[in-house]
């Protein structure tokens, strides 16, 4: 008997892509079912929605009617709705789309396999968006890995509430994973070869399990044997102590990147945000982080035309981007989210003046990320190589690509030595800085390890 097939489609953050990867876990474990790219072609066909903004919201309905003729034509075909927008919606996601068959939320994805069964049993559509917080981890499978890195969920939820955002209505309050869990998980992984890891939640730095904190957890992530790399997102500013500042000093390990949300450079906006913090506040962090990393690289998430913001605010928060200089953000204009406090607010700057605005933001952040390859240029950067680059997908530049702590891809010749280096840490020489890449070359002392055929991933054990 051929194994059944599973698609997912997932919208929005790193966090969902973690949760689809679980789905598929724990689909596979209970019965076999194995993932394929084609919907035409699943059995199962799951959407991991996001409520974060109206867009995303909204393409959930756009794409569910796109397969609908599917199940028409194949009664058997079993549609799901997981993630924030089934967790706002519940059973009104069914109401309106009424071939939909199992609605469920990020913390019940891994009591699919019984809803998906009740499903069948009873043919009645099947909702759950409880959230029943820690059992989910004691029920999924143990991760299966797939490349060099991995990322692992060390706390869930969001208790900030910041007036603008669904997410601690749609993923519930914060909650930690207990420690000994997650340095299983790692240790696993890293055993399975996996040389670097990402630390995944809402807000990581919240991370509590009885005396230790986030900084201890760094600590004791970094002790790991097998464990070269640590990244984690995201982390809020509120809760960015001197105790995790000064990990940064003691943990080369810890990558010299860090994704820290800010919102705005206005005080006046940030405390209509509810944020809990002020920009010099926020300047402070990023000051006695460059005093112990002074190489550093920040990126940011930045809400652009919330409401009320006037030219003066704006201005400021490009005079930011300027003072920290920014090299990335995820930057959206507002979206008004029914039910959250913002929402009532009112919003009176026209949305062609909240667009440019973030033309201008996005330029700015532009200027400051080329700033930042160009002095790259002529440096030795330690890649973690992750596989063929995208050009060398399409055949034509036979070429390897890895990916810097600083988060920036570098792509170099080497695709003669990938059975080898794939996988690998490398030392890369930068030649050039491209708009959105660099180009390297291969230092020669990069290191030659013998392949193991069966974990192309954990080369160094097989190593002689
Ligand atoms: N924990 C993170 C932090 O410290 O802010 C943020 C997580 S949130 C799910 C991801 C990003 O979505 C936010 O940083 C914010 O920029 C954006 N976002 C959330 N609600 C939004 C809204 N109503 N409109 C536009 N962007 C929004
Ligand atoms: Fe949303 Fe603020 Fe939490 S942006 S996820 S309520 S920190």
């Amino acid at each position: 008997m051929t194994a059944q097939k599973l698609y997912i489609r997932t919208f929005g953050c790193q966090m969902n892509e973690y949760d689809s990867d679980k789905m598929a876990d724990v689909l596979n474990a209970s019965d076999g079912l194995v993932q394929t790219d084609d919907p035409a072609a699943a059995d199962v066909i799951l959407f991991n929605t996001c409520s974060v903004r109206e867009k995303a919201q909204e393409k959930v309905f756009s794409d569910l009617g796109r397969v609908k003729h599917l199940k028409q034509s194949n009664p058997d075909v079993l549609i799901g709705v997981g993630g924030c927008v089934a967790s706002q919606e519940g059973a009104a996601i069914v109401a309106r789309a009424p071939y939909v068959d199992v609605v469920f939320g990020p913390q019940t994805l891994h009591r699919l396999p019984e809803l998906i069964r009740a499903r069948r049993a009873s043919g009645r559509p099947q909702v759950d968006i409880s959230f029943p917080e820690i059992e989910k981890f004691d029920h999924l499978p143990l991760p299966r890995v797939t490349s060099a890195s991995a990322s692992v969920s060390i706390m869930e939820g969001c208790s900030k509430y910041c007036s603008f955002c669904v997410v601690p209505y749609t993923r519930g309050d914060e909650f930690s994973r207990p420690l000994d869990d997650v340095l299983v998980e790692v240790a696993d992984l890293a055993n399975q070869g996996i040389k670097e890891v990402t630390l995944l939640g809402q807000n990581v730095n919240a991370y509590r399990a009885g005396d230790d904190d986030f900084a201890s957890l760094l600590e004791y992530v970094a002790a790991i044997p097998g464990v070269e790399r640590i990244r984690y997102t995201t982390s809020h500013p509120k809760e960015f102590t001197q105790r995790l500042i000064d990990v940064y000093g003691r943990l080369p390990k810890l990558v010299d990147h860090l994704h820290l949300p800010v919102q705005s450079g206005s005080d006046r906006v940030l405390a209509r945000m509810k944020r809990g913090y002020s920009v010099i506040e926020y300047k402070s962090i990023v000051r006695r982080l460059r005093k112990v990393r002074p190489n550093i690289s920040m990126s940011t998430d930045f809400i652009v035309g919330f409401p009320g913001e006037s030219e003066d605010d704006f201005e400021q928060t490009i005079r930011l981007i300027q003072d920290v200089q920014f090299d990335a953000s995820f930057s959206f204009v507002y979206s008004r989210r029914p039910g959250t406090p913002a929402a009532d607010f009112d919003d009176e700057t026209p949305q062609a003046t909240k667009l440019a605005r973030l033309a201008r933001l996005q330029a700015a952040i532009e200027v400051n990320a080329g700033r930042l390859a160009d002095a790259m240029v002529g440096t030795t950067q330690r890649v973690l190589v992750e596989g063929s680059s995208r050009n060398g997908l399409k055949g034509n530049s036979g070429e390897l690509m890895g990916r810097t702590e600083n988060n920036r891809i570098v792509n170099f010749a080497g695709a003669a030595r990938a059975r080898e280096l794939v996988g690998q840490m490398i030392d890369v020489r930068v030649t050039q800085a491209l708009h959105y890449t660099l180009r390297g070359e291969l230092l020669e002392h990069a290191p030659i390890l013998t392949v193991c055929d069966e974990q192309p991933f954990g080369a160094t054990k097989c190593a002689q």
